[in-house]
Parts: C-alpha cells; sequence; structure tokens
C-alpha cells in the first residue's frame, strides 16, 4: 500500500449510484440540457448530489433549493463548490421555505424538478413564458397538482407513478430507512413491540414488512377496505383504529395526508409510545394540536436526538421523533433511502427531464406517469449492471 486516501459520504454515494454515473456519461456527450436552467426543489442529501451532477453533466445550469426540514449542509457546500446554485440552507420554518422558491423562480428556470408541488403551485401564482415543463416526485405533489392540471397545461411527468418507483423506493426503499431510522433516533429493539403503520401504500407495505422482519407484531389501519384486505392477506392484523392504536408501542404514519394521528386521540394513546412520520409532509402528526391540548402538561426535548416528550396530566408520556418531518431524512446521521433505491429513481428523474427537454410532449402530458418505455430502459440498464 503507497498512500491512505480519505473519501466522503458524498464521493461513497457517487461511486454507488451506477445508473446515474453512466447517464452522466452518456449526457456529458449528447448534452439534452445545453442552453436550459433547471430548477430543483427536493431533499438536498448526497444522492441529489448525484443527481444535480448528472443533469450539469448534461449541459444545464441548475438551481437547487431544499424542502422542508431536509437540506444537509455538507451537501449544500459541496454542490456550491461544484458549481450549483443553491438557495436557502436547512430550515423547518415554512415561511422562510416559500421565500426560497420565490427566490428559485426568480430565475425562471426552462424546467423544473419538483418534489411535494411548491415549485409549480407557486408558479402558477407568478407565471413566466419561458418554463417547458419537468417533473414531479411524490403523490403528496401529485394529489396537490391534480386540481390545477388546466393551468399547468405543460408536461409534468410524475415519478412516483412508475412501477420501478413505487416498489424499488416506495416499498423497499422507504420501508428499510424507516426501520433503520426508528432505530438510529431511539436505540431501542423492535422485537415483541406492538407496531402500528397507519396507511399500507408502497411506503406503508415496506414499513409494515420492515418491522414485521425485525420480529414486531403489526398491524395496519388503512381507510381503504380493499388495501385493509390485502395487509390483512399479507398477514398483519387489521383491528378498527382506535383499538390499533390503542395497543400500540409505535405508530407510523405513512398515509401522505394531514391529520391522521390528532389531539383527539390522546385518550387512547398508551404510556410510552412513540410516534414517528414517513409520509412527505409533517402535518400526519397533528403536533401543534397536540402540544396545545390541555391534556399534555410539559415538553422535554432532546436536541441531540430530536426526541420530544409529551408528559399528559395523567402521567403518560408520548414520544415524538423529528418533531413529525419525515423520520429517515430527519435526527442524527439521516441517509435517507438506500443509494440503489434512489439511483433508480433519480435515473427516471433524469431520463425525464431529457424527454421533456426534448420538447416532444404536450400539454396533454400534464401530470402523466412515467412512459413505459423509460421504466423498461432503467429497468434494463440496472440489471444489466447487476448481472
Ligand atoms: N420518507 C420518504 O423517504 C418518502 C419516500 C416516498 C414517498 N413518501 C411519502 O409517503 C407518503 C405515502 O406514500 P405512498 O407512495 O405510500 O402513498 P400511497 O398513496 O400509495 O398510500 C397511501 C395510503 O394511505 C392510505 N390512507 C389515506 N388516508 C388515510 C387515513 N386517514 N388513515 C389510514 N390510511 C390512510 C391510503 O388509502 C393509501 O393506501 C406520501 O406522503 C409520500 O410523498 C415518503
Amino acid at each position: 500500500m503507497q498512500q491512505e486516501q480519505q473519501f466522503s459520504r458524498i464521493d461513497w454515494v457517487a461511486s454507488g449510484c451506477r445508473l446515474l454515473k453512466s447517464i452522466a456519461a452518456e449526457f456529458a456527450e449528447t448534452r439534452p440540457f445545453a442552453g436550459l436552467t433547471i430548477g430543483t426543489a427536493i431533499h438536498l442529501e448526497p444522492k441529489t448530489a448525484a443527481l444535480l451532477m448528472t443533469l450539469k453533466a448534461g449541459g444545464a445550469r441548475v438551481v437547487a433549493t431544499g424542502n422542508l426540514n431536509s437540506t444537509q449542509p455538507a451537501t449544500a457546500a459541496f454542490l456550491t463548490e461544484n458549481g450549483i446554485a443553491i438557495i436557502g440552507e436547512q430550515t423547518r420554518d415554512a415561511g422562510a421555505h416559500h421565500g426560497f422558491i420565490d427566490a428559485l423562480l426568480d430565475d425562471k428556470p426552462d424546467l423544473l424538478l419538483d418534489n411535494g408541488g411548491d415549485l409549480f403551485a407557486r408558479f402558477l401564482e407568478r407565471p413566466y413564458d419561458n418554463l417547458i415543463g419537468g417533473t414531479e416526485e411524490t403523490t403528496s405533489g401529485r394529489t396537490r397538482l391534480t386540481p390545477l392540471r388546466g393551468e399547468l397545461a405543460r408536461p409534468v411527468l410524475v415519478i412516483n407513478d412508475s412501477p420501478i418507483k413505487q416498489f424499488a423506493e416506495n416499498r423497499h426503499g422507504v420501508g428499510q430507512s424507516l426501520f433503520e431510522s426508528f432505530l438510529r433516533f431511539t436505540n431501542r429493539s423492535t422485537n415483541g413491540k406492538r407496531v402500528l403503520v397507519l396507511g399500507y401504500g408502497a411506503c406503508g407495505k415496506g414499513t409494515a414488512a420492515c418491522f414485521r422482519h425485525g420480529y414486531s407484531a403489526v398491524s395496519v389501519v388503512d381507510i381503504d377496505p380493499v388495501t385493509t384486505l390485502e395487509a390483512h392477506l399479507d398477514g398483519f392484523s387489521t383491528p378498527h383504529r382506535n383499538d390499533a392504536l390503542r395497543a400500540a408501542d409505535v405508530i407510523v404514519t405513512v398515509t401522505g395526508y394531514p391529520g391522521i394521528v390528532t389531539a383527539a386521540d390522546l385518550p387512547l394513546l398508551k404510556d410510552g409510545v412513540i410516534l414517528m412520520n414517513g409520509g412527505h409532509f409533517p402535518h400526519e402528526i397533528d403536533r401543534d394540536g397536540l402540544l396545545a391540548d390541555p391534556a399534555v402538561v410539559s415538553l422535554a426535548v432532546s436536541p441531540e436526538d430530536v426526541i420530544e416528550t409529551l408528559s399528559l396530566s395523567d402521567g403518560r408520556r408520548i414520544h415524538l421523533l423529528a418533531a413529525g418531518h419525515m423520520a429517515n431524512l430527519a435526527g442524527p446521521r439521516p441517509l435517507g433511502n438506500s443509494i440503489e433505491a434512489m439511483d433508480l429513481g433519480f435515473a427516471m428523474q433524469a431520463r425525464c427531464l431529457e424527454r421533456v427537454a426534448g420538447r416532444t410532449l404536450g400539454r396533454e402530458s400534464c401530470l402523466i406517469p412515467v412512459p413505459a418505455d423509460i421504466d423498461r430502459r432503467i429497468a434494463s440498464a440496472f440489471l444489466d449492471l447487476n448481472r
């Protein structure tokens, strides 16, 4: 051995994003974004850095901001050093976040990469001419933007509506990382714990499966009876909601909707219950409502572990992880979804933005799923790299 060298987590992640690496090499030749500005509002963490560097390799000028709470300073610094214009910083303040969104739109990007609908929704309130279209990453963003489809009237490809995103990232990726995050935040075992998963979509399925593999007794509650039947046939217990809340040691919300656990549920919750959210917005667990309830007499906070303990007048204690923000992107050393899961999802982002930049799609392609030929191409490329 000649010499020991160091590498960063950003280097480690970049070397694991093998699909993005091969796309970046191709884009350096084909330059699909030459002359275009791409504006992005997505969690700024090392996997995103690999995506943004891929877009830059394709000739784009990239202007990037994060989502609420999840911006990692080391990633933002790396991207700045590498010629990506970063707007804003880590914040939990929704007002500050909206300011960053406005500053990004001031740049009038030709393409938007959105995550939760913030960029496109705000664009409609302060439009400009040169927006070709873009991509939306999430279920929550699609739900939010669907009523605005007529006004948007541009190609917007919804990454979440690809089967690959559903099973690779939402099911396997989110499941593993929420499970890992429970261990990372709490250092508590999962064996024998009664874990309640609220929402049995793709993310909920993976979460329920991972806790089951962690020797927990997992129950599932979903408002859709068909989905609940699926959970039942998958072998999970499916009690009525209030019974499930009463029994749970750990409650995980992954629905994409607000108010899934509220102050009205306080009488049901067990002493010592741990609440965590994996859905995109922190509003699934109504933290403010919980804190405002007269039954809550004090709040203790561990800043190091980002755990809040609410003490109730009857002596019960309720623990909330990451103030209800997505647990896998918050707290100490947040790793997010696995590199492989995000390499697949972000390869779709790169290919979809390439498709929109090619101007072959019209307004009828507003909020449509990833074109099937892109899914097939990415699946084949990933399999080839892993044979
Ligand atoms: N943490 C992450 O890294 C990450 C990654 C991807 C997606 N997400 C987010 O996770 C959330 C869920 O995503 P998904 O792809 O699983 O969505 P999905 O639409 O596939 O599933 C959501 C499920 O929640 C159920 N549901 C809705 N309201 C409910 C309620 N009141 N009580 C119980 N169940 C209810 C629905 O019936 C559905 O089955 C979204 O907010 C998404 O943006 C997070």
